[in-house]
């Protein structure tokens, strides 16, 4: 779908929502905001827990909440942490944006300071898992 893609109104959501990530144990407080083939915004942070496995990501929070509302594609993710450069996605994340992303998405890694740098899937995570490559 072709839609102009306002990264500062993505930037702008998931800075509105990160003081509401829940992160006791690591005090690394991140939030996405997921821009979808159908023009919605998804947003999520990430969310620990005493039991330290079962935390998750705040772009897979992200992603999942768009995936459930009916989103098939990411036209654009903006991920944001308080860090000095741009926050860098872990490697589960890449894998789950992988499935949804396509050739041209545009993932934004970010940082309170106002840093950020543009990446395409591909670049993030070349020889992705797949089941039939
Ligand atoms: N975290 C994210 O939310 N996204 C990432 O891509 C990397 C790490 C979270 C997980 C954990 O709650 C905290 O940051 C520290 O690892």
């Amino acid at each position: 779908m072709k839609q102009p893609i306002d990264i500062s109104l993505l930037v702008e959501k998931a800075k509105e929502i990160r003081t509401n990530a829940y992160a006791p144990y690591s005090n690394f407080k991140v939030a996405a905001a997921v821009l979808s083939d159908t023009a919605k915004i998804y947003v999520g942070v990430n969310v620990e827990n005493a039991s330290f496995g079962l935390g998750i990501c705040a772009e897979r929070n992200a992603i999942f909440s768009g995936i459930s509302d009916g989103m098939k594609h990411i036209e654009a993710l903006v991920v944001i942490a308080d860090t000095d450069g741009p926050v860098r996605p872990c490697g589960a994340c890449r894998q789950v944006l992988s499935e949804f992303c396509h050739e041209k998405t545009k993932i934004v890694l970010c940082n309170m300071a106002g840093e950020m740098q543009t990446y395409t899937i591909e670049e993030l995570l070349p020889l992705s898992f797949t089941l039939d490559p």
